[in-house]
């Protein structure tokens, strides 16, 4: 008789084709030219759940991406419900000429397959979608409720399921949800994070004259706002990076002793980490630790400029108007709006009168912190330790899902981010992967968590 597992086992080969396929639909989500590429992402991803023999397979119109839904509720009232959710939008791949090897055309290179939005979130999303479907080839049933949300605007902002899940309560009503999103500290070292930051994220557009003038004629004259720029962005943080907006860190939960103490027990590889950066040292605020401002300290970080002339050779103009992105990554209790607001009003102090300041924006996402005592954790903890020969530590991460905050609000649930990526996955960047053991060892880890999940009280 076939276990989950052996089914599992045996069908990796096949496991990773679909995989390789799923990768190769460039499914940008900022990028409207790649509408058509997400929507194909979403249905291939549908049809997947479809062959895995879940029911209610439906594809859901939003005015953004679509969702995705499926589910399977034949499991019996005394048995939990577990809510499923990934991302099947990825970032987009620019600068494509630092690929090895091309974004969308998967390629498997030492244990590690190469695309974009293998590991984020892809090869992560799909691994529960491929452990739903080895339970019910090998015992056709389920040892819990499932049900699925799939997203295709995480990486975007993610303001379509942000509006549905107050409006489908009942649809999406379950016991917990359980999310593939984030990274293990190292290929034998798996861990559960229970705290993920929030975020803040603003455009300001700066402007100074109507057209761009001659900076012989004008300059001296005419304030630049490329250089206003330079100069709010350096009243924005210090040189340790301590945010200087007034009442940024008024709302901010200290770290407890305990925390702390936690936070100083695991074994994070600070020179590993920083070698892989390839910076030539770490920096950031001297009075916490490198994990500390990783996962639970606030920034500020600027992505991107667009301003001014940047073609072949000199150009001497003083532009009209430039453009800023950045975010700023929040912490449990800061509220994503009153940070917005606390930001438009330091720019208006602080910039002068030579330009006018337009900041739009922003998603935001409150940071979250997980009830780690609860059965499914210890579910998982269990699951990981059967899999990977070691319990799991509890940590916490510095990116963000904003699903996660909105779960805790509108549904009560608690979320098991179950990771399975690793720190050097290099996702948002060029040669992103996903290392093919965690992939499979991922799709065993559901499995076992699905059943250790069924055995639980409800
Ligand atoms: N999977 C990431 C979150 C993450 C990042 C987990 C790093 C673990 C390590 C997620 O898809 C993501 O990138 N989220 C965005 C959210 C934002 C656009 C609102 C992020 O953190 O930048
Ligand atoms: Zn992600």
């Amino acid at each position: 008789m076939t276990t989950p597992l052996n089914y599992a086992q045996e069908n990796q080969e096949k496991h990773l084709k679909q995989l390789k396929t799923f990768l190769q639909i460039p499914s940008v989500s900022t990028q409207p030219e790649h509408d058509a590429d997400v929507a194909a992402a979403a249905q291939w991803l549908a049809d997947s759940m479809q062959e895995a023999g879940l029911d209610n397979v439906q594809v859901i119109k939003t005015d953004g991406h679509p969702l995705i839904y499926a589910d399977w509720l034949h499991a019996g009232a005394d048995v939990p419900t577990v809510l499923i959710y990934g991302h099947y939008d990825v970032q987009p791949a620019e600068p494509f000429e630092l690929w090895q090897t091309p974004p969308f055309e998967p390629t498997v290179r030492d244990n590690y397959v190469y695309a974009r939005g293998s590991s984020d979130d892809k090869g992560q999303a799909f691994i529960h979608v491929k452990a739903v479907q080895a339970h019910l080839a090998a015992n056709g049933r389920l040892p819990v409720n499932v049900k699925f949300i799939m997203e295709g605007e995480e990486e975007s902002g993610g303001a379509n399921l942000h509006a549905f899940i107050p409006e489908n309560k009942e649809l999406l009503q379950a016991d917990v949800a359980l999310v593939s999103d984030t990274a293990m500290i190292s290929k034998d070292q798996p861990s559960i994070v229970y705290g993920l930051r929030g975020m803040c994220y603003l455009y300001m557009d700066i402007t100074g004259p109507t057209r761009d003038l001659h900076s012989g004629s004008f300059g001296g004259g005419i304030d630049n706002p490329l250089n206003v720029l330079g100069h709010i962005i350096a009243k924005l943080k210090d040189e340790n990076g301590r945010v200087l907006i007034p009442g940024f860190y008024d709302d901010v939960r200290d770290l407890s002793a305990a925390e702390r103490a936690m936070l100083a027990e695991y074994n994070f590889d600070e020179a590993g980490w920083l070698a892989e950066t390839g910076a030539p040292q770490a920096w950031g605020e001297p009075d916490y630790t490198l994990v500390e401002r990783l996962g639970a300290r606030p920034t500020l970080d600027v992505h991107g400029i667009i301003g001014g002339y940047t073609g072949p050779g000199g150009k001497t103009v003083l532009p009209s108007t430039v453009h800023c992105k950045l975010s700023m990554r929040l912490v449990p209790d800061q509220d994503p709006q009153k940070i917005a607001k606390a930001f438009k009003a330091y720019i208006q102090q602080i910039a002068p009168p030579t330009v006018t300041v337009e900041i739009t924006g922003g998603h935001g996402a409150p940071a979250t912190i997980t009830d780690f005592d609860i059965p499914a954790m210890k579910a998982a903890a269990t699951a990981y330790a059967e899999t990977f020969g070691t319990e799991p530590v509890f940590m916490r991460e510095g990116g963000s899902i904003p699903v996660v905050g909105q779960f805790q609000e509108h549904l009560g649930l608690e979320t098991v981010l179950m990771g399975f990526g690793l720190p050097d996955d290099k996702i948002h960047a060029p040669n992103e992967r996903f290392y093919l053991p965690n992939f499979f060892k991922g799709i065993e880890t559901s499995i076992r968590f699905l059943d250790e999940l069924g055995s639980s009280k409800k």
